[in-house]
């Protein structure tokens, strides 16, 4: 029997994927094919293993390695404000309707190193509102949520992070909000007071709060069309009637069963509503 390297890759990928699993428990197996053998060759490099098989090995005797190759396949690249006419649109269209609410929860699903958590936090405390919201900020890998707690990034996104900041409808200069040293910023600890962050893994974790807004913004992107449904159960599931769903804007429901459940409340910004909320059932 012949098989040529595309096939060989193929199969140490799905060998690799089930080492992961079975070794550390990480089900990588619905991620899309193309954008994770992309990542799995990326990390032979990384760690200069001549092969996938390699790869594997270490995945089976190296568990300290694994922070390092969870960040491999996952990717946990965000911005501050990234995507600003989204911001613009939840500042002006979604949260002075989630002002009507006493308490307001947000579950930010796949938040990175936590740029777009205190993204949000700005934008609720310039709408007042950051007193009675709670947002809780999951991700799957623990390396992104430590440097998240720490909202420490280099200081050259500073300009990048202004305008786009300035974008989304800013009245303040950014620089309010943290502080510079060297070659270092640091987001002010304060817009922290109201985030959870906590690890959760959208593959085989249940619903995690009840929530007014979901965002989960580029990550669904990374899976295949039926983890994708599966996770929008989820956020179905843990969404209260009328609630807010954002998606990246190279995302969409468009192709999902779940999507019936959800309307388009700004289609071009991604921002969707749910608007008939089945029986709460467990996800
Ligand atoms: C490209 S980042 C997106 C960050 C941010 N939401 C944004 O749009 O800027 C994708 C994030 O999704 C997380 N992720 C990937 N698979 C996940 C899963 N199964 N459960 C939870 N988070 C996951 C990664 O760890 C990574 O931090």
């Amino acid at each position: 029997m012949t098989v040529d390297a595309q096939e060989l890759d193929n199969i140490e990928v799905e060998l690799f994927t089930q080492a992961m699993q079975r070794r550390h428990g990480y089900d990588f197996s619905q991620y899309a094919p193309a954008s994770l053998k992309r990542r799995v060759l990326q990390l032979v490099e990384q760690l200069e293993t001549r092969t996938i098989s390699g790869l594997i090995e270490r995945v089976m005797h190296e568990p300290q390695l694994l922070p390092r190759m969870l960040d491999g396949l996952t990717v946990p690249a965000s911005d501050m404000f990234r995507d600003p006419s989204m911001f613009r649109g939840l500042r002006e269209q979604v949260l002075p309707l989630l002002a009507s609410y006493p308490q307001i929860n947000i579950w930010q699903a796949g938040c990175a190193h936590g740029q777009e958590v205190y993204s949000l936090a700005i934008l609720l405390e310039e709408a007042g509102l950051y007193e009675r919201t709670q947002i809780f900020a999951t991700d799957l890998s623990e390396r992104a949520l430590h440097q998240a707690q720490e909202g420490i990034y280099p200081a050259r996104e500073a300009q990048q992070w202004s305008r786009n900041y300035q974008a989304a409808g800013g009245t303040h200069s950014l620089a309010d909000y943290y502080s510079a040293r060297y070659n270092l910023l640091k987001l002010d600890q304060r817009l922290r007071r109201n985030v959870t962050f906590a690890q959760h893994n959208l593959v085989s974790d249940g619903v995690f709060c009840e929530a007014h807004l979901v965002l989960c913004r580029n990550v669904m992107i990374y899976f295949s069309n039926p983890l994708q449904d599966h996770v929008l159960s989820l956020f179905r599931n843990s969404l209260v009637r009328g609630g807010f769903l954002c998606v990246g804007m190279r995302e969409s429901l468009d192709y999902a069963t779940t999507a019936a459940t959800f309307t388009p409340f700004d289609e071009r910004l991604r921002i969707y509503r749910l608007t008939h909320q089945p029986e709460r059932q467990q996800a």
